[in-house]
């Protein structure tokens, strides 16, 4: 059972002077509360549940100190999926590691878009430009057993994770290639392409604030005020879709009009633009006829 190790009785651990309960109170004074509980519930291999039931439970000297490493890695300002090496996405949780960028719950509206366009009853073939920890191929892939999905990156550390990611979730439909966005491809040919690709601009202060400080810059900025990679994967894209084929695209929160200026250039038709939990446009796309 998770957590077991929490069960040993306190005479067993002689230092041990704080309770989980005690323990989180204490540290919610110096960072987030559900940062402290994601912490603890790593040191301890446990989960949430675990941690409410067992708030009177005393913790040992080595788990206490444990927890006070990293929370003081987190007190840094390190990212918590970065300390515990997981962010939940979706429905699943993934592996992610510096070489990768965090998951965030914004690219979810990236996946409804596409498994809203993908059937489930017959065999697609599907592309993720910039895979990063795999959490868009994968969980596609989860979702659509019958459909063949590619994922490109070219950060050999983000293949490794992704390739992990994919063993861990058992998935046996992503197809992974190490590559600069559509390189690699000749005839190929996909039903649905998505893409979060890096989109902001070089030198935006947002880089210097929060979890964007930890993050491989390669997975965030781009040229062109931050529009490079999305004006590369639109105008490719056309060579590489099959006819009525779809490309979505995740974006900053101001560059839904250019992308839709870009794809309408590029001959896609259908357009739409979708906004994110907290009602910003976030993810753009058409139709290639
Ligand atoms: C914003 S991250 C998205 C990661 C992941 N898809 C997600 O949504 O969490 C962008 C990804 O694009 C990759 N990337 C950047 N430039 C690339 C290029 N020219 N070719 C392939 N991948 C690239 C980065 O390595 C990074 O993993």
């Amino acid at each position: 059972m998770r957590g077991n190790d929490l069960l040993v009785p306190a005479r067993e651990s002689p230092d041990a002077s704080v309770t989980i309960g005690e323990l989180l109170q204490r540290a919610a004074n110096v960072v987030d509360r559900v940062d402290a509980r994601w912490i603890l519930q790593s040191v301890l291999n446990t989960d949430a549940a675990f941690l409410i039931a067992h708030a009177e439970q005393l913790l040992s000297t080595d788990q206490v100190a444990h927890f006070r490493q990293m929370l003081a890695r987190r007190i840094a300002g390190e990212p918590v999926a970065y300390l515990t090496g997981e962010r939940g996405f979706y429905d699943l949780v993934f592996e992610v590691t510096p070489d990768v960028l965090i998951p965030r719950p914004e690219t979810e509206l990236l996946v409804e878009m596409a498994l809203s366009k993908i059937p489930s009853d017959r065999k697609c073939n599907v592309l993720d430009l910039g895979t990063g920890s795999g959490a868009i191929a994968i969980t596609l892939a989860r979702h659509r057993a019958s459909t063949c999905v590619t994922a490109v990156d070219f950060s050999p550390g983000a293949m490794a994770v992704a390739r992990r990611n994919a063993r861990m979730h058992a998935v046996k439909n992503v197809v992974f290639i190490e590559a600069d966005w559509f390189s690699s491809f000749t005839s190929e040919k996909f039903d649905v392409i998505v893409a979060n690709p890096p989109y902001v601009a070089a030198g935006d202060p947002h880089l210097e604030e929060g979890d964007l400080r930890f993050e491989p810059l390669t997975a965030l900025v781009a040229q062109d005020n931050g529009l490079d990679c999305i004006r590369t994967i639109i105008a490719q894209a056309p060579g590489y879709l099959e006819p009525s084929g779809w490309l979505m695209l995740e974006h900053g929160y101001d560059q839904a009009d250019v992308c839709r200026e870009l794809l309408a250039k590029a001959g896609f038709t259908h357009l739409f633009t979708r906004p994110d939990i907290a009602g910003t446009d976030r993810v753009t796309g058409g139709q290639y006829e």
